[in-house]
């Protein structure tokens, strides 16, 4: 595996490869891999012929006072798992080489942006989308793999690709879970042992809500209220940011809940938020 910091080094490669025929994906990252990571390089790896990886903690998608500066890392550990699943390309720049002084350009897919965790975060999906939309440039990916765990960016990214006519498939892969439900995710390294117990209860209550749809209850307002109390019966510690039942494909709230919407819900439980969701069917 080859480790590339440089901008330049790795558009020439990867613009090589490319124009030499080989079929190349990205599976952009934040490091601290966990077995989510993990599954979309594996899904990434079986796919081309040459896979790459990125690992970058955009500070542009962090709003001020958000865990920017303590966010996780271990990038041995990383290089390691890296080479394991057979990357070729771990792509490692630095905050200068991506955002160097003077930058001023971003792209905003507006709409879907300022809904469920742009509520909160309202500049959050611009720091994505210009980051992602940078990283493309870069590595000229035939495919790029994405986590359904963060359902909004997923589908965020995929409209930035077709409004702007970018020459890449963005790919959708299932929530990778602790045994226990727990939604894989770096931020779970915030949970002290306490809170890592009542964790999966977030879960669990996005399973009840699709409980109560099969069972014929799909009031969109009656199934928010019953996940909100479930919440607050059962994660008392945590602060709730959002629960919201919306289209999937728009996420725009639906009075009556069809099947394929989608059950979001973003809680802060101690240090961490964490983010989860379920497609009601
Ligand atoms: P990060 O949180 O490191 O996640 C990198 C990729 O892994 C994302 O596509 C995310 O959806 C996916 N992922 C995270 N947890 C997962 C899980 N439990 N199961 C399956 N996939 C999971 O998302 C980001 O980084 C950044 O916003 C990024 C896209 C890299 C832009 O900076």
């Amino acid at each position: 595996m080859e480790i590339i910091s440089s901008c330049s080094q790795i558009q020439q490669t990867c613009m090589q490869a490319r124009q030499s025929g080989r079929t190349l994906a990205l599976v952009p990252t934040m490091g601290y891999f966990h077995d989510g990571h993990l599954s979309l390089m594996r899904w990434a790896r079986e796919y081309c012929d040459m896979l790459v990886v990125s690992l970058f903690v955009n500070p542009a998608q962090f709003g001020p006072g958000e865990d920017y500066q303590r966010y996780p890392q271990d990038l041995d550990n990383d290089v390691h798992a890296a080479m394991e699943e057979g990357v070729d390309i771990l792509f490692t720049p630095a905050r200068s080489s991506l955002y160097p002084d003077g930058f001023s350009t971003w792209v905003e897919v507006q709409g879907l942006s300022g809904k469920l965790c742009g509520l909160t975060r309202p500049e959050h999906f611009r720091g994505v989308t210009t980051v992602v939309c940078k990283l493309f440039n870069l590595t000229c990916p035939h495919k790029a793999v994405f986590g359904q765990k963060d359902w909004q960016q997923l589908i965020i990214i995929k409209k930035m690709t077709r409004d702007l006519n970018m020459p890449v498939e963005i790919v959708g892969r299932p929530t990778v879970r602790e045994d226990d439900g727990l939604a894989m995710s770096s931020r779970n390294a915030y949970l002290d042992q306490e809170l890592r117990k009542v964790a999966p209860r977030v879960y669990q209550g996005l399973l009840m809500v699709r409980g109560r749809f099969e069972s014929g209850q799909d009031d969109r307002l009656e199934l928010e209220l019953e996940l909100r109390s479930y919440y607050q019966r059962n994660l008392p510690q945590a602060e709730i940011d959002y629960v919201q039942i919306v289209d999937s494909n728009n996420l725009e709230p639906q009075d009556r809940v069809k099947p394929g919407a989608l059950a979001a819900v973003a809680l802060k439980l101690g240090q961490a938020r964490l983010i989860d969701n379920i497609l009601l069917d």
